[in-house]
């Protein structure tokens, strides 16, 4: 089975989740868009749901695919978000952001009453790190942010490369305008010691360690569908 495959399903697993009238986030990335596709296919049998979109272009999947678009301004409090994940963790702690949308999806799954994370089992991990963590930083003072975001590695022993992400030779700029810094610390023993950190650094506007948000994860893999529930 092909890892379009995997995502496939995992994204048709989650469907069995939606029920009428739900107000849905929906998340970004590849995995996210075959969620999105098939969620147009149950809207055109008949369903009506609200989706709030963590991206620009998963907007535009939506209305592509036909489903009611809103904003978090106008339906600030969702039923659920579906999203995908570069890693998934212990304690369904996950790495997003590989495509660049982390603060909306993060602010969306925040709002949401459960968040479900769908992958392919490649995605699974005994603990984060092997997938290089997306920093969103303020463009302004970039390399005063990037040192400081080191130094605060640094004294939690993390240490490597911290890439400005680029796209055609420009920086790569996020739909909320700011920049992305990749951080290759290798392994991220304390999640939420590094969480705090970052958090405590001016330029850093938002990363894409996602800790205590998901709910459930469905993973999809060669033998089949598995489910991680939070708190196993
Ligand atoms: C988008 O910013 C990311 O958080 C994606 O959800 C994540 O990178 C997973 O993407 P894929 O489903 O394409 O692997």
């Amino acid at each position: 089975m092909d890892a379009r495959t995997l995502k496939t399903e995992a994204a048709r697993a989650a469907l069995a989740h939606v029920e009428d009238g739900m107000r849905l986030g929906m998340g970004t990335g590849s995995t996210a868009d075959e969620f999105t596709r098939l969620l147009g296919e149950r809207v055109a049998a008949g369903l009506a749901v609200t989706g709030v979109p963590t991206s620009e272009r998963t907007a535009a999947r939506c209305r592509e695919f036909g489903i009611r678009v809103s904003t978090l301004d106008e339906t600030p409090e969702l039923d659920l978000a579906v999203d995908g994940a570069d890693e998934v963790g212990p304690g369904l702690s996950l790495i997003k952001g590989g495509g660049g949308a982390l603060l909306r999806e993060k602010i969306v799954a925040a709002a949401a009453a459960r968040m479900i994370v769908i992958a392919d089992e490649s995605k699974v991990v005994d603990e984060l790190g092997r997938f290089p963590l997306p920093i969103e930083v303020n463009a302004f003072g970039l390399k005063a942010t990037e040192i400081a975001i080191c130094r605060a590695a640094a004294e939690l022993g993390l240490a490597g490369p911290v890439t400005l992400r680029m796209t055609k030779g420009e920086p790569f700029v996020t739909d909320g305008g700011h920049f992305i810094l990749d951080a290759s610390f290798g392994r991220i023993p304390d999640t939420r010691a590094l969480s705090n950190a970052l958090h405590a650094v001016p330029g850093v506007v938002e990363h894409g360690l996602f800790l205590g948000l998901a709910d459930l994860a469905i993973i999809a893999g060669p033998g089949g569908i598995r489910t991680i529930e939070k708190n196993r």
